[in-house]
């Protein structure tokens, strides 16, 4: 009998990212740039503002082509948007016209999801994210952090193998982003998808991620590529044990020395 592979196996291979613009020089983004994150695994990216990771997860989502190297999904090369990769942007866009639950229902309608389906999907998205409450509200009526929830909910409606975190939860409070950061790690376990997050807090890179990634400052590759010995499952009590503080002495380390 054979076993099929799991599949969510996202590599980078080599990738540059060049945008030209007519009016000014052009910026390089990211430049030999390698990553290979196995099936089910999470990794945590971290790096310097404007250094090309939300450009490394446009490429990743198939939104944008790489100038030089490719990318790929299961040994695949990904040439557009795919339903199995599902991308949380940095800045929640949401359609302001529906209520949040509409939104978290649109890329399933789309599908063509049937309706009775589609309902049970949306409703238990909404506990699970914490906006029960807030499902008749408008984008414009939520805070920062609820778009954000909003955001995730949607993409998570449609299953994806793998999943490009932008960011998630920088505009929640210290307390609900320890909690989702929870509530991220429960969901992961339960489902098993590649997870690709970048974040800018040390803290959470290593309590959520197998790998924290460090890049350069512009055009971003990878300096560093650290492995989490804490074990699995992790609570927020581990937080404080010395191998989380080693790691962060390290992740620090390397981007203090990445200072342009
Ligand atoms: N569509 C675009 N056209 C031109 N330049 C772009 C475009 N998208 C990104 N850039 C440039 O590419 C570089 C990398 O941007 P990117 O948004 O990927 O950085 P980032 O690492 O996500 O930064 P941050 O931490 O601030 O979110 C920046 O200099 C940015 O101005
Ligand atoms: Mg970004």
């Amino acid at each position: 009998m054979t076993v099929a592979a799991r599949s969510g196996h996202i590599e980078a291979r080599d990738l540059t990212v060049r945008f030209r613009r007519r009016d000014a020089a052009a910026t390089t983004a990211l430049s030999g740039f390698h990553l290979d994150v196995r099936p089910g695994e999470i990794v945590s990216v971290i790096g310097p503002n404007g250094c090309g990771k939300s450009t490394m997860l446009r490429v990743l989502a198939g939104l944008i082509a790489p100038s030089v190297g490719m990318a790929l999904l299961d040994g695949q090369p990904i040439h557009g948007p795919d339903a199995r990769v599902g991308l949380v942007f940095q800045e929640p866009r949401l359609l302001p016209w529906r209520t949040v639950a509409r939104n978290i229902a649109y890329p399933v309608e789309l599908a063509g999801l049937p309706e009775a389906e589609r309902e049970t999907r949306v409703k238990e998205l909404l506990h699970r994210v914490g906006l029960a409450d807030a499902a008749d509200l408008r984008p414009g009526q939520l805070s920062g952090g609820m778009r954000q929830r909003a955001a995730l909910a949607r993409t998570l409606a449609l299953q994806p193998e793998v999943l490009l975190l932008d960011e998630p939860f920088s505009a929640l409070d210290a307390m609900t982003r320890e909690r989702f950061n929870v509530e991220l790690l429960k969901l992961w376990e339960r489902l098993g998808t590649t997870i690709i997050l970048v974040t800018h807090s040390i803290a959470e890179a290593i309590f959520l991620g197998d790998r924290v990634v460090v890049l350069s400052s512009r055009p971003g590759h990878v300096v560093a590529d650290i492995r989490v010995e804490v074990p699995r499952p992790r609570t927020l009590d581990r937080l404080d044990e010395a191998a989380v503080s080693a790691t962060a002495r390290e992740i620090r380390a390397h981007l203090e020395a990445n200072e342009p």
